[in-house]
């Protein structure tokens, strides 16, 4: 690729974090509401816009599906990018926090797919790994805002 800059490019990772950030605070809103739901005896649980447990299960699902897909998309922008910029990775903190971050997404769908009565371990599991996901995304995003600047005009 021969572009003067790829400033584009990363207005579209920009975009895609925030979108991601959003899916996670919707995630967090609606896991939370789940768990209220499953641990607490009183009625009046869920909003009542958002129906019964299996509607929130559904609407939490489909918005992890997107943010799996919108940090795949994240992934494949950053490695496009660097190698058609520099024409080889790792040049920053920036690699590393981004495939941290893409592992524990990923970890986080996989234990979503596994939590049943039968295996105790994968709630902890999915909660756990989404709270270390925050700190994940501030480092990503962080160090993203920072090697953009080399390419502002
Ligand atoms: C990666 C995408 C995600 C997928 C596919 C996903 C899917 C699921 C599924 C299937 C469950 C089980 C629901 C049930 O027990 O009926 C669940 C539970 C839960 N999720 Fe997620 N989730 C994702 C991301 C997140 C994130 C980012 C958070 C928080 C920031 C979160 C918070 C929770 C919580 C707190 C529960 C426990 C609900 C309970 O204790 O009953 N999830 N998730
Ligand atoms: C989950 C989110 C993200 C992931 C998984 C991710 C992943 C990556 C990866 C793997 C690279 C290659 C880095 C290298 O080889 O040095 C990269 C580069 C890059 N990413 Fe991201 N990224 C994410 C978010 C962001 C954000 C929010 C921005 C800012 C808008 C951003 C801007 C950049 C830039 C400018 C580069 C070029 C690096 C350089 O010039 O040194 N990324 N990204």
């Amino acid at each position: 690729m021969n572009l003067p800059s790829f400033i584009w490019l990363w207005k579209i990772a920009a975009w895609s974090m925030g979108l991601s950030l959003l899916a996670y605070l919707l995630l967090a809103l609606t896991g939370i509401w789940m768990f209220q739901e499953r641990t607490s005896q009183h009625f009046l649980r869920f909003p009542w816009f958002m129906g019964g447990r299996r509607q929130v299960r559904s609407l939490h699902y489909t918005i992890g599906i997107t943010m799996v897909s919108l940090v795949l998309l994240l992934l494949a922008i950053g490695i496009v990018g660097t190698l058609g910029h520099f024409g080889s990775l790792g040049h920053s903190q920036h690699l590393i926090a981004g495939l941290i971050v893409v592992v524990l997404v990923l970890l986080s769908a996989f234990s979503a797919t596994q939590i049943s009565t039968r295996r105790f371990w994968a709630r902890p599991l999915h909660i756990g790994v989404n709270m270390i996901l925050l700190g994940g995304f501030a480092w990503v995003s962080l160090t993203g805002w920072s090697v953009v600047q080399k390419y502002l005009p």
